[in-house]
Formats: C-alpha cells, sequence, structure tokens
C-alpha cells in the first residue's frame, strides 16, 4: 500500500499499532496544528476577500449569505478558490504522518548504529520479542525494518512495493551495477534474466546440471571411503562438493583447473559483500579515507573476476565458433553438452545494453559480457553456500538425534537395500528422509534473512515504511515461531508425515526457506536435489560415529552469521563403509 503525505519530517514510535490513533510526533505535531490553526485564522478573511473582490454585490459574509445567492457564484471565482484551496493543501500536507514501526530509541544521526552487531537472525529475534513481529532500526541515514512473523512476511513478500533487492555500494560495484539477477530491483531487466535462468539455468531439463550434482556426489563418496576409520571434517568436504557441483556446472571443465583460484575470488567478494563501509549508512562521507581504501579493493577484486572469467568466455566463443561450423558440416540433431556460459552466451551481443529489449516481444533481450559475468556469480552464490549449509546441518542434526537418524537408515535399506548405491529415481520414496531434510531447513534456512527492499513510501500493518528501507524477513525465527510450530526448537522430522504440515515450496508463511513469491529461489529444485543426494549417499553408504569418544548430545549447535548461517564449529565425524557391495 503507498503511503500519502508528504516527505519525512520527523518521527516518533508508538506501540501497539491499529488500536490508537498515531500520536503525531512532536514536531509534526507542531506543524501540522500551526498549519492548521493558521489556515483556521485566515481562511475566513481571505475567502471574504476574495468574495467581496469577485462579487462585489455580495458584502455580507459568504457563510451568512443567501443560499439562493450562491447559484451567483462567478465560475471565476469557483476556479480561484478550487485553486487557492488546492495550492494550500499541496504545499502545507497537513495529514498527520504514521509512525515507523516499534524499535529502540536512537540517537540524532547515528540513530541505532550502535546496536549494528544485532543485525543477525538471532539478534533481530531477540529484539523482535522485545518490540514486536515489526521492528524498525534507524541505522545513520538508512531504515531498516525486520519481519519475524508469517503474517507479515506475507504482506511484504505479496506486496510489489517490497520486490526490490538492497545493495551496498560493494554489490552495486561487484555485480556491475546490479547487471545480475539477485540484485537487479524489479523491473523488466530483472523479469527477463529470471525467465531465461530459469528455463535455461535451473530447469529440470537441463540434464548436464542434475547430472554434474551426480557425478561430484559420488566422486566425494569415493573421498570418504578412503578416510573410513578416521575423522573426516564433513562442513569442508560438502563445501568442496558443492562448490565442485556449481563450479562444473556452469563452466562445464572437466578438470577442477583454475577452481582454487576462482574461488579465492569469491572469498574475496563475499568479504567485501558483507564489510562493513561508512559510506553505506552515510553517503556523505563517501570521501574519507577508509572509503578510498574499500573502493581500491573493490576494483582489485573485480579486476581479478574480469580476467578469470574473461579468458573463459573467451574461450567458449570460440568453441562454440567451431562446434557450429563443425555441425553445419554434419548431423544438425548431435547433441553437444553445454554448461551455463553456453547457454549464456546464446543471448550474447556486442552491443547489448540493459535496457535494449522490448519485453512484448520475447527473445528480444541481449546479454552482456557484464550480464553473464554477473549471472555466473549468481549462481556460484546462490548455488554454494546454500546446498553446502544445508547438507552439513542436516547430518549433523541427524547424528544429534541417532533414533531419526536409525529411521534414515533403515528407510534407505528397505527402499534401496545394501547391494548398490542410492539411483535418483529412489529419491521420491524416501519419505523419512525428506521429512529430515524439510526439519532441518526449518530449524537452520540456509539464508536466514530474506534482503528487500521498498521501491516508495508504504504502509505496513499500520507503520510507515519509507522508500529504500531494507527490509528484512527473519526466516529463522519465522521457522522457531512457537505461534506456528509444536516443539519449535526441536528436531523433530515426523512433524513433516502431516500432509498438512506447512511446506516450503512457497504458499506457507510459516516455512520460507527457499523465500516466496517474485525474488523465491529459482535453484530450488537443483538445491533439494543435490542436498537429498548428498546425504542420501553420505548415509547410505556410511555410518557415522563422533570422534574421541564424544556423545550425540556433546555435539556444538551454534551458527555464524553472514552471507548463510553455517555451523560455527565444522561437523568431523568418523565414516564406516557400510553396503554390502564394492563401490
Ligand atoms: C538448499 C538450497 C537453497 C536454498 C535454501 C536457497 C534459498 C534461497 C532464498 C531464501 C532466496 C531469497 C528469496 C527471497 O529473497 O525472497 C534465494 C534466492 C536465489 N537463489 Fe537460492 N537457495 C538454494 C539453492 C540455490 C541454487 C542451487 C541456486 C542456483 C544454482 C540458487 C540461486 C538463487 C538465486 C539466483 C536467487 C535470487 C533470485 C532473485 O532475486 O530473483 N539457489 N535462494
Amino acid at each position: 500500500m503507498l503511503l500519502e503525505g508528504s516527505p519525512e519530517i520527523s518521527s516518533q514510535r508508538q506501540t501497539a499499532p491499529g488500536q490508537v490513533q498515531p500520536q503525531a510526533p512532536p514536531l509534526l505535531a507542531r506543524t501540522a496544528n500551526g498549519v492548521e490553526e493558521w489556515l483556521e485564522k485566515i481562511s475566513s478573511p481571505v475567502l471574504l476577500n476574495l468574495c467581496s473582490l469577485l462579487l462585489p454585490r455580495q458584502k455580507s459574509h459568504c457563510a451568512r449569505h443567501n443560499p439562493m445567492d450562491s447559484l451567483q457564484f462567478s465560475p471565476v471565482l469557483f476556479t480561484l478558490v478550487s485553486l487557492f484551496v488546492s495550492i494550500i493543501i499541496l504545499l502545507f500536507p497537513f495529514r498527520k504522518k504514521l509512525p515507523y514501526p516499534p524499535g529502540p530509541k536512537g540517537y540524532p544521526i547515528i540513530g541505532n548504529m550502535g546496536m549494528m552487531d544485532q543485525l543477525t537472525h538471532r539478534g533481530l529475534a531477540r529484539l523482535s520479542k522485545q518490540y514486536g513481529g515489526l521492528l524498525h532500526l534507524q541505522m545513520g541515514g538508512l531504515h531498516v525494518v525486520a519481519v519475524s512473523t508469517p503474517e507479515t512476511a506475507r504482506e511484504v513478500l505479496h506486496d510489489i512495493v517490497f520486490a526490490n533487492r538492497p545493495a551496498n555500494l560493494a554489490i552495486v560495484y561487484l555485480t556491475y551495477d546490479r547487471a545480475d539477477m539477485a540484485f537487479a530491483n524489479y523491473g523488466p531487466f530483472w523479469r527477463q534474466t529470471r525467465k531465461i535462468c530459469a528455463m535455461k539455468l535451473f530447469s529440470r531439463k537441463r540434464a548436464e546440471s542434475w547430472a554434474s550434482v551426480r557425478d561430484e556426489v559420488e566422486s566425494t563418496s569415493r573421498k570418504v571411503l578412503e578416510k573410513t576409520g578416521e575423522p573426516v571434517n564433513i562442513g569442508e568436504l560438502v563445501f568442496a562438493l558443492t562448490r565442485s557441483i556449481t563450479y562444473k556446472a556452469a563452466f562445464g571443465s572437466s578438470s577442477n583447473e583454475g577452481q582454487e583460484e576462482f574461488m579465492a575470488i569469491l572469498q574475496e567478494f563475499s568479504k567485501l559483500f558483507g564489510a562493513f563501509n561508512v559510506a553505506d549508512f552515510f553517503p556523505w562521507l563517501g570521501w574519507i579515507h577508509h572509503a578510498q581504501d574499500f573502493k581500491r579493493r573493490l576494483a582489485r577484486s573485480r579486476n581479478s573476476l574480469d580476467g578469470f572469467i574473461d579468458t573463459i568466455i573467451d574461450e567458449h566463443i570460440i568453441t562454440r565458433k567451431k562446434t557450429r561450423e563443425s555441425l553445419d558440416s554434419k548431423d544438425e540433431n548431435e547433441e553437444v553438452d553445454t554448461d551455463m556460459v553456453d547457454e549464456l552466451l546464446a543471448f550474447y551481443s556486442e552491443d547489448a545494453s540493459k535496457n535494449n529489449f522490448e519485453e512484448s516481444k520475447p527473445g528480444t533481450i541481449k546479454l552482456s559480457k557484464d550480464n553473464i559475468k554477473a549471472l555466473i556469480m549468481d549462481v556460484m552464490f546462490g548455488g554454494t553456500e546454500t546446498v553446502a549449509s544445508a547438507i552439513e546441518w542436516a547430518i549433523a542434526e541427524l547424528i544429534k538425534s541417532p533414533e531419526d537418524l536409525k529411521k534414515v537408515q533403515q528407510e534407505l535399506v528397505d527402499v534401496v537395500g545394501l547391494n548398490r548405491k542410492v539411483h535418483e529415481s529412489d529419491l521420491e520414496k524416501l519419505t523419512y528422509l525428506k521429512c529430515a531434510m524439510k526439519e532441518a531447513l526449518r530449524l537452520h534456512p540456509p539464508i536466514p534473512l530474506l534482503l528487500h527492499e521498498a521501491a516508495e513510501d508504504s504502509v505496513l500493518n499500520g507503520y510507515r515504511v519509507p522508500a529504500r528501507s531494507r527490509v528484512m524477513i527473519n526466516v529463522w525465527a519465522i521457522g522457531r515461531d512457537p505461534n506456528a510450530w509444536e516443539d519449535p526448537d526441536k528436531f523433530k522430522p515426523g512433524r513433516f508425515l502431516d500432509g498438512k504440515a506447512p511446506d516450503f515450496k512457497g504458499k506457507d508463511f510459516e516455512f520460507l526457506a527457499f523465500g516466496s513469491g517474485r525474488r523465491s529461489c529459482p535453484g530450488m529444485q537443483l538445491g533439494l536435489y543435490a542436498l537429498e543426494m548428498a546425504v542420501a549417499h553420505l548415509l547410505h553408504c556410511f555410518t557415522w560415529g563422533l570422534p574421541h569418544g564424544m556423545k550425540s548430545d556433546e555435539l556444538d549447535m551454534n551458527d555464524v552469521f553472514g552471507l548463510t548461517a553455517p555451523r560455527a564449529v565444522r561437523l568431523v565425524a568418523v565414516p564406516t563403509y557400510r553396503l554390502n557391495c564394492p563401490f
């Protein structure tokens, strides 16, 4: 809903939405009341003067004038009076402003910057307990609104006004000025790139991505086999697994060549995305030394990425040309293996710019090299840490809950048997495993805070949300809301055996692991496939014990906050081979 009224004047918070008419803040009240009083004082004489000037015959007070006389009002007078009143309304919008959502009181200028460390899923959940499910913080010049209830999450995720993404200076620079999908604001460019990605990169039809999941999961299981009987760092293992899956799906390289270099670039990007930069909160401080240093660091990182991906794109362009020539002389229907760069290059044009397509004409979008680079980064960021963190949490929760682990492994014996490995077709029948994956995603959503931005001044639950506010949906808190979930902090996969339990497909706002609505995760199917395949393989081929006699209830289940929320302490466990057949 759009907010009617003027630009910001001041802020004063009110605690109970909808109960009382919001109190105007003192300055606002002063301004509005002042204008109203002034208008009251001046309106009668001014109107009287206008009446007497323009209707010299009507000498008496307009209000006391015979009603029949009003019929003699000249059109000129009527127009002038209307004009005058309109100007007054436009110049002095004395409609009272709504308050911001409740939140801790801040200091002048810096607002709540002292609470910067609270901008995590846990910190915001704590503050929401104190101030309510819709919370407001003022970080310098930036308004932050945190949502921690399913009902308000529904309002935000269904409203087109909140379909933009916030982006700090680092993100804007490193995504080539939002030339990607994940950070593009809602609009025609985003819609078209999302269509391309959904059809060409993440679709089930793109068999190569699914094949790269299978190959890499098998190769990871083989690595574990070599380490049976000794502690294996499952966290590092699964991060290496998902990095390889996305790297190969993106670049199609059959070897690991270049992977280390690329991952180092990504790590630096990741640090820069989350780094504190004063200019993000006070744009007028952008000139200071720290901000300049930061800009140099950004430039260095983007140059490294350019150097790396430009070479890959150029190689692909040459290979595509050669393949097309050889296909011309051979069978047209011959299948050619493609990776994501190939798929995106089909839309490549040297003269592409962000807005050079007509939405009404499908297929008119052209991608520049910057678009291709930025979209590949989306895949790498969207598909690596998220899936790895989900796999590690799922295995950790199952090890911590031996009863549930037993049920999952028994189901694997019943459905697959110990004489072979898991196949893709088995997954549909592994009901308890799927429930356990859902439960792990509920307790540990890989993206615990959804980041959205208000495109315009708007109203949420009766409170004011100014344009460009950062609106964060606390998926982690919502997944543990005691009003929505029984025993919210307990790992109980059985809750999902009930067909009525909320699902994460986007319709139930109690469970938002993949988001919902326009900006929901386009890689959900691929991500779930990788998660289920990896966990099924690792639990079917091996039994896992904790090292050094550690008991399952001693397992540290803390998380850290970054782009995702992985385990604070890597999961380490000792595998024993479980199958009756050679691997
Ligand atoms: C377990 C795995 C995954 C989880 C839990 C997950 C979760 C999410 C969430 C919560 C969002 C944001 C939704 C919002 O802001 O409302 C998102 C967006 C996104 N995800 Fe995923 N994701 C996963 C896997 C993947 C994979 C495998 C890919 C790509 C290969 C991917 C690519 C993306 C992209 C590009 C976006 C941005 C979409 C947009 O802004 O329009 N994700 N994901």
